[in-house]
């Protein structure tokens, strides 16, 4: 197969698991014998130095021309500290979720057997712990209006905004994973308080009747945050709005060991964008440590997802698992029973993946 890849590399850490990202697909395409093309467009803080604009015009393009989009981070800390800033990295990022409708933000959670002593929760609490979040990602209070300062100053306001089409497409997307899977859903509001979590509830209650292989369960999101790492199995497919979802599936990450190896694909109705969940990560960025299991992991979601080729995304999966099981770990997943010689870098590791991609033989 041909296909078209954007490559985003963004900001900080972005740069160097992009890079391997990158690398991890042109040696699946040699071993499957795909044609994968890239282009490379600047986002965030790189785009605004060059352009001004954290989402230039050329980007967009690029994203729209492609089959699929392959994210790394964007963030600046110039900008964290400095909320009076008008222009900013995380605006080119929104834009371009809403530009290309990628309303479905999936976020697998599972953790590698091998990594079961690399999160501060207790390895029997996590063992066997396997859920894929469904954030919405071009609603809520991130794109809600009014979104502003009053005139004097004093005062400002974000808007949660919800339609029923937009709790509904997503829920169908949420509802349709349960059933290929354990079937169990939780969605996630604070329908206590919220007149927008009511609605987002009262549409999922209607769809409950349509998927009676599914359970359902309502959860308000302060007692998610708690159940989530008390007993992280009894969640399956869990849905919920754009701002729960970003703050949920941050504190998830612990339960996969480390924000290091989560990735996730944003879909909609045009073209998939996939990016590891982790940010730029500016304190480290430049040394060559970050984790880029990530991004390799996002660009097996890609080619599941976005090109049907599970044979490909299986073979990612597989050689990340035995580089983890050969007691290989970049730092963020190392502790102490990990061997000094066995902590790496981004590019040695990246490299150990690399070498399993390429010595696997196609069973088909
Ligand atoms: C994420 C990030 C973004 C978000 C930021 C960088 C705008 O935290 O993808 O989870 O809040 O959506
Ligand atoms: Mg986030």
């Amino acid at each position: 197969m041909k296909k078209k890849i954007a490559i985003l590399p963004g900001d900080g850490i972005g740069k160097e698991v992009t890079s391997w990202g990158q690398k991890i697909l042109e040696a699946v395409g040699e071993v499957f014998d795909h044609e994968f093309s890239f282009e490379t467009a600047l986002l965030g803080h790189s785009a605004i130095e060059v352009t001004g604009n954290p989402l230039p015009e050329e980007t967009l393009v690029t994203c729209r021309e492609a089959d699929a989009v392959l994210l790394g981070a964007i963030g600046h800390p110039m900008y964290d500290n400095n909320p009076t800033l008008k222009v900013r990295p995380e605006q080119g990022l929104l834009r371009l979720r809403k530009e290309l409708g990628l309303y479905a933000n999936l976020r697998p959670i599972k953790i590698f057997d091998e990594l079961l002593d690399a999160s501060s929760l207790k390895p029997e609490v996590l063992k066997g712990s396997d859920i894929l979040f469904f954030r919405e990602l071009t609603g809520g209070i991130y794109f809600g209006t009014p979104s502003q300062r009053t005139e004097n100053g004093e005062q400002a306001v974000s808007s949660m905004v919800y339609s029923k089409m937009e709790v509904h497409r997503i829920a169908k997307m949420a509802f349709e994973a349960a059933q290929t899977r354990r079937k169990i859903l939780h969605s996630i509001d604070k329908a206590n308080v919220l007149e927008v979590s009511r609605l987002w509830r009262e549409v999922i209650q209607e769809m409950e009747k349509d998927y009676p292989d599914v359970k359902v369960t309502h959860m308000f999101v302060d007692n998610a945050a708690m159940q989530l790492i008390r007993d992280p199995k009894q969640f399956d497919v869990v849905v919920t709005g754009n701002m729960f979802g970003d703050i949920l599936t941050d504190e998830a990450s612990q339960i996969a060991g480390s924000l290091g190896m989560l990735a996730s694909a944003s879909v909609g109705d045009v073209v998939g964008m996939y990016e590891p969940v982790h940010g730029s990560a500016p304190d480290i960025a430049g040394q060559g440590i970050a984790n880029p299991t990530a991004t390799i992991l996002s660009a097996a979601l890609m080619l599941d997802i976005a090109f049907g080729m599970k044979q490909e995304s299986q073979s990612i999966i597989d050689a990340v698992d035995s580089v983890l099981k050969e007691g290989w770990r970049t730092k963020d997943i190392a502790n102490s029973s990990t061997l000094s010689d066995r902590v790496l870098g981004t590019d040695e590791v990246g490299n150990k993946i690399l070498e399993k991609i390429m010595a696997k033989v196609p069973s088909a």
